[in-house]
């Protein structure tokens, strides 16, 4: 079955290979089977611990910007994203507001997220940023607004966040880069549980101990670069490499396939629709329970972003 466009942006995500291919023109990057065979980037989601749902796998917008940024949101819209991650330190929430539009698809079907930065810490100043924020966007609401570093004044900032979330200004709140006992210390002091704790996690830095406890909490882990950033020889990994090839799959699919056999929400960020096409199209196979243990012993349980420390 073939859609046009104008279908495919109606039915939202569920795609064929063939439609997708068409607008890529890029057939021959992935093996015949993916090429023909019918697949579905329809994307699964999680439901958080207030019932929000919020797809599995989504968009990082870092550094993609003005106009390129614009175009790169609306193209992954387009392949099927629906998780648009975004934050004020990113200076790019004009383009991803304007990529949405450009995509032509009804905001209600977007999950975005934004989070408020270490200078905008605290009650009132956290107020103002998700203003800012929203204006930028130009939306009327956010899915999920996160406390970008745990610095400053947080509980201002969190007791802000609630009240915006009781307004129903955001669906639900969460943090980014927060320790097990940061996040214990929110839950001793309010009402509302972070639904949702965004850190560095890949294969090198798999953060096993703060998975079991935000699964203990119903706290959902979210990976910032999912692929390191390409670190480290990621995307040459042999170990990876290896697996993939078992399954027609790239590093990159292994990599983020491995995450969601985890439980873990991925917003890997690319700018080329080769790219989007091919971290998307990971629901088609599945890891051996062996084959999740070999990457498990790539951890080298430490950063790979040191300057961000
Ligand atoms: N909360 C936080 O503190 C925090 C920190 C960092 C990031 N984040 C969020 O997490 C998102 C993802 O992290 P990230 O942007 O740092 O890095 P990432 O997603 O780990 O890696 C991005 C890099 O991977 C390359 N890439 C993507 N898909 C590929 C593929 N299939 N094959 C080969 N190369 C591929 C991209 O290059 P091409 O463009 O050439 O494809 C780009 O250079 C960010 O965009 C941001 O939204 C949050």
């Amino acid at each position: 079955m073939r859609m046009n466009r104008r279908e495919f942006l109606q039915t939202g995500a569920a795609v064929t290979g063939t439609a997708i291919f068409m607008g890529l023109g890029a057939s021959t990057l992935f093996g015949a089977g993916n090429a023909t065979r019918l697949i579905r980037s329809s994307i699964e989601t999680v439901t958080l611990n207030n019932g929000v749902k919020m797809p599995i796998l989504g968009f990082g917008t870092l550094y993609l910007r003005d106009e390129p940024g614009e175009r790169c949101v609306a193209d992954a819209i387009s392949l099927g994203y629906r998780l648009l991650d975004t934050a004020t330190i990113y200076g790019n929430e004009d383009a991803v507001g304007a990529g949405i539009k450009r995509s032509g698809v009804d905001r209600e079907e977007l999950f975005v997220t934004s989070k408020v930065w270490v200078d905008d810490s605290g009650y009132e100043e956290t107020k103002r940023a998700f203003e800012t924020s929203l204006n930028k966007l130009d939306l009327e609401y956010l899915d999920l607004y996160l406390i970008h570093r745990p610095r400053g004044d947080v509980h201002g900032s969190w007791k802000a966040m609630e009240e915006l979330y009781k307004e129903g200004k955001i669906k639900a709140i969460g943090v980014s880069n927060f320790t097990a006992a940061q996040i214990q210390d929110l839950m001793d002091n309010f009402s509302v549980i972070p639904a949702v704790n965004q850190i560095e996690t890949h294969a090198f830095f798999q953060q096993p101990d703060e998975l079991e406890f935000l699964n203990q909490h119903n706290i959902k882990h979210q990976a910032w670069s999912p692929f390191a950033q390409g670190r480290n020889g990621y995307f040459t990994n042999e170990t990876l490499g290896e697996i993939g090839e078992k399954y027609g799959k790239t590093n990159a699919q292994v990599a983020l396939r491995w995450h969601y056999q985890r439980g873990i929400i991925t917003i890997p960020r690319t700018s080329q629709k080769e790219h989007m096409m091919e971290n998307v199209n990971i629901f088609d196979f599945e890891l051996s329970e062996p084959e999740m243990q070999k990457i498990a012993s790539l951890d080298l349980n430490k950063t790979q972003f040191p300057e961000w420390e």
